[in-house]
């Protein structure tokens, strides 16, 4: 069975990717920090492990005998990035998913963007756009995420704009990009190579809906 290694996997959005692969033939390590807030609903597909992101030592362990890595982290976003391309070479594993943000390219044009700079300017943009580059830069087969502003409804609805395109929509729900890092690891030949911004369409506008 192929095993994937989800990289803070008490995240909100790898939670319900976590939900959805129980549905398939996968196998799943569920790395965070902390591991006693995260219940196993099938012990022969899921494990914990609990560990930081910033310890190359945690993620090397933790890499043993996964093929795929879905990082779905925060906070010391270089630093990881860093520790997760060094872990996945040291255990020659290929295939990463990560999770970044819109604005990394000074891709979302208009209001919106300025808005956007405006709330993320200051240390959180900078520091996705480097870890980003981190991961392009790598050599790995990497597919890169980057969502519009997140919110919790269950409705899955996105479209895609790719890196060197003009970023579309204001936000997204966190299950559809749930879904779409789900349809990567059940099929890793998907989006190889790509840095794809994900919205729900027709949400153009200033302003996330919820701003307004
Ligand atoms: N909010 C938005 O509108 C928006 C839009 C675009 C992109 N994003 C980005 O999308 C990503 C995923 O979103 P989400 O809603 O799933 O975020 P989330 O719930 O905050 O999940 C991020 C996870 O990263 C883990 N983490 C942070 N540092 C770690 C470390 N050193 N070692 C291990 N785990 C670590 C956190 O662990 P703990 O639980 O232990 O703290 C947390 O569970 C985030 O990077 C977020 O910034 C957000």
């Amino acid at each position: 069975m192929k095993q994937v290694l989800v990289l803070g996997a008490h995240g909100k959005i790898a939670q319900l990717v976590t939900k959805n692969l129980l549905a398939h033939d996968i196998q799943q390590k569920l790395f965070l920090r902390n591991s006693a807030r995260l219940q196993i609903e099938d012990p022969a597909k899921e494990w914990l492990i609990e560990g930081n992101a910033t310890s190359l030592f945690d993620l090397q362990q933790a890499m043993t005998g996964s093929e795929i890595v879905y990082a779905n982290l925060a906070g010391e976003i270089v630093e990881e990035a860093r520790n997760v391309v060094a872990a996945m070479k040291a255990k020659g594993i290929k295939r990463l998913i990560w999770i970044s943000t819109l604005g990394i390219y000074d891709e979302v044009p208009g209001n919106y963007g300025k808005w956007n700079h405006e709330q993320l300017d200051g240390g959180y943009l900078e520091t996705y756009a480097e870890a980003a580059s981190v991961i392009e830069d790598s050599g790995l087969d990497y597919t890169i995420i980057r969502p519009a502003w997140l919110d919790d409804q269950t409705e899955i609805a996105y479209e895609l704009t790719y890196k060197g395109q003009a970023f579309k929509g204001t936000e997204v729900s966190r299950a559809s990009i749930a879904d779409l890092v789900t349809k990567i690891i059940l099929d890793p030949e998907l989006y190889l190579g790509e840095s794809l911004g994900v919205n729900k369409p027709n949400t153009d506008g200033d302003k996330p809906a919820w701003y307004n």
